[in-house]
């Protein structure tokens, strides 16, 4: 096993988002990490900015065409640039990192991944939308190319925590913790007119716009469950939620006895992004911590399903299998989209997504093909009703 005192190099997807910038942070804090790959969609300035501090050998730039003054920019640095999502693929089948972060959003990372875990690269993800879409196809890519995929998401990484020198055959359950997003205690009728800035505006962590409407939706967790499923080789109906809005415990794993191990901390991603890069070790880092000096209150609720009917969609997408969580993934992502250009309702989020599922025949164990066939699918369905859901 690689020490964490042996130089590391990291291909690094998605450097100018909030993973990615918190894996620099990390990175930049822990000498034996090296970034020697990067990429970014369009914010070429925040990625050249990234660059002239960490040096890579090379970066993708996925979303602009090619440009010959960026390119002499960037050669003046001493980094090469590729262009469009083959730059990113490229990046993906080198056999230069020890470890590829994934911290892109949404399917835009679901091929790289799969290219990084058939070239024996281990795959730090945090971009869940790939398990969600294809999570037995990758596990399975991950366990034939003897490498692994090791959680980013700060609820998988407390429960990888958790299960360190564990026998998996004694875990009864496990406790995905949620902070109940922007709109916990609201009722039904409260979000038909919650606006794109108030869905925005996450009480505990500063996230992507997409995965922030996604925990205020509460179709984050949905997410998560069938992420955990995939990862933790678990049936869906052993993955619970907890509402806890202090985001202090980040999950829980119960054993068969009844005992339960928590894992907690500040929420502060870079302790999973760091966990993730030098696992099984813990690095010693001097980050905020939580202050057993003063009072503090840690509580749990019972999700409202009634209200936020995420996590029934996300257990009937398991339950239908095949391409269905792929559909689910699509329809989320468009409808995610369309809310955030002030489209379509909040709670239209649920219902196109309903309407997706309910349209939906699932393909049983799917190639890659026809998951991204369900995925265009399911995008284009909620492009269609969503004219008929149109605001004002
Ligand atoms: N942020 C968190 O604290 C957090 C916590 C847990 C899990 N996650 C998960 O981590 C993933 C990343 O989240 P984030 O919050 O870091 O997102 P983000 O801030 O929106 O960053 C996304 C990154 O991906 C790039 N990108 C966007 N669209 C792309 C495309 N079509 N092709 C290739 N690259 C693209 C962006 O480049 P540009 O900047 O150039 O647009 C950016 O570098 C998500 O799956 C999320 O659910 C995030």
């Amino acid at each position: 096993m690689t020490s964490r005192r042996e130089m590391k190099k990291i291909s690094l997807w998605g450097a100018t988002g909030s993973i990615g910038r918190q894996t620099l942070d990390v990175a930049g804090r822990l000498p034996f990490l090296k970034v020697t790959a990067m990429t970014a969609h369009r914010r070429i300035d925040a990625l050249f900015g990234a660059a002239e501090v960490h040096k890579p050998r090379v970066v993708a730039v996925t979303g602009m065409e090619p440009d010959s003054n960026w390119e002499k920019r960037f050669h003046r640095i001493g980094t090469a640039v590729r262009w469009g999502k083959e730059g990113l693929l490229e990046l993906a089948g080198s056999d230069e990192p020890d470890t590829a972060v994934n911290g892109l959003v949404g399917r835009s990372g679901l091929e790289a991944t799969w290219i990084a875990l058939h070239r024996g690269t281990r795959v730090a993800l945090a971009n869940k939308e790939v398990l969600v879409m294809a999570g037995e196809t990758i596990m399975k890519a991950a366990r034939d190319h003897g490498t692994a995929v090791i959680p980013v998401d700060s609820e998988h990484s407390a429960v990888f925590q958790c299960l360190q020198g564990e026998d998996r055959g004694q875990v009864r359950r496990i406790v995905l913790t949620a902070s109940g997003g922007p709109f916990f205690g609201r009722k039904s009728e409260d979000l038909e007119s919650v606006t794109v800035e108030e869905a925005l505006a996450h009480p505990s962590w500063k996230m992507g716009q997409k995965v922030t409407i996604d925990s205020a939706t509460l179709m984050n967790k949905g997410l998560e469950i069938m992420e955990a499923r995939w990862l933790f080789d678990l049936p869906a109906d052993r993955i619970e939620v907890a509402i806890h809005p202090q985001s202090i415990v980040h999950s829980m794993v119960e054993f068969a006895d009844g005992s339960i191990k928590a894992q907690m901390g500040r929420p502060d991603m870079r302790i999973p992004i760091a966990y993730a890069l030098t696992w099984p070790d813990h690095a010693p880092f001097d980050f905020e911590r939580l202050d057993f000096t003063r009072a503090m209150r840690m509580d749990f609720y019972p999700p409202d399903e009634q209200t936020f009917p995420a996590l029934r969609l996300a257990r009937r997408a398991l339950a239908m299998g095949g391409t269905a969580p792929a559909a689910l993934n699509g329809a989320d992502e468009e409808a995610v989209a369309l809310f955030l250009q002030g489209k379509i309702a909040f709670t239209d989020i649920y219902r196109l997504i309903e309407a997706v599922l309910d349209q939906h025949q699932p393909f049983e164990n799917p190639d890659m093909d026809r998951i991204l066939e369900a995925d265009n699918r399911a995008r284009n369905l909620v492009r269609q009703k969503a004219d008929t859901y149109k605001r004002g």
